[in-house]
């Protein structure tokens, strides 16, 4: 089976002490995840060793990074490499969330250099990619994630794009409480499986697993998971509360 995959995206929030604690209850409910499931951390750099070290203890729970830049080293004060998240042994990292590319300007070109970066470093990219309201409304939704997946990701080899993880997350769902329904997701989840499938074969598309995000809730992740094609969620507001991430957690397949 395809890994299944809870996703949580801090973003810009929580001190270190509270995201001690946060872990520690997340953790004290001892769910136990079988070997096809996952629960990964993407906290605030600061807090990325004491994550890794919180979590290392428990099967199949991770941390990741929340972004890295798209230049190997250098002159580039205030950002940080790929090559610096494997040296602290950091497996994942996210990359295209829509809050980058609409506050820091990230193309789709600049995604695939930071999508080589992260594989050359032993980093799985969790890819995030996903449409404005405005195209939701003009109904062009498809062509636009495709692009995102064509522009970033078709020049890997089949090889290396069967490792990645991807996030489709609609902009217009993105923290606004307002969560594409089951169908909405199941739709395009198949339709990005059509696009890898065709560019990369069946076999790879059915390896890869697509994360949905937007507004995913203790109480709507069991419904939007049990979906053919979604393979669990990245999780911002929600997983900031143990008890609701838990409950995301148990959703998994
Ligand atoms: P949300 O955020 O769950 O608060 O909508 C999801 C995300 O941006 O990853």
């Amino acid at each position: 089976m395809r890994k299944q995959i809870a996703a949580a995206n801090w973003k810009m929030n929580l001190t270190y002490q509270q995201g001690e604690e946060l872990l520690d209850e997340i953790l004290s409910a001892g769910v136990k995840l079988n070997e096809h499931q996952q629960a990964i951390f993407a906290v605030p750099s600061p807090y990325l060793l004491m994550t890794r070290s919180t979590v290392e203890e428990e099967l199949n729970y991770f941390a990741s990074a929340q972004n890295c830049y798209n230049k190997k080293s250098g002159a580039y004060t205030g950002e940080v490499s790929a090559e610096m998240l494997n040296s602290i042994n950091i497996k994942y990292c996210v990359l295209g969330h829509s809050e980058r590319r609409e506050y820091f300007i990230e193309s789709n070109a600049m995604l695939a250099e930071k999508v080589n970066l992260c594989l050359e470093n032993f980093v799985t990219p969790i890819f995030c990619c996903g449409e404005p309201l405005a195209i939701r409304e003009a109904g062009t939704q498809n062509e636009f994630v495709a692009t995102q997946l064509k522009e970033s990701l078709f020049h890997l080899p089949a090889e290396k794009i069967k490792t990645l993880i991807i996030a489709y997350e609609p902009i217009w769902a993105i923290g606004t409480g307002k969560t594409a329904t089951t169908e909405q997701a199941q739709e395009i989840h198949k339709y990005l499986r059509s696009v890898l499938a065709d560019q990369y074969g069946e076999e790879v598309a059915n390896e890869i697993p697509i994360l949905y995000g937007g507004s995913v809730k203790a109480n709507n992740a069991k419904e939007l998971f049990a979906s053919p094609d979604v393979d669990g969620g990245l999780v911002g507001g929600a997983s900031l509360v143990a008890a609701d991430f838990v409950e995301i957690i148990k959703a998994l397949k």
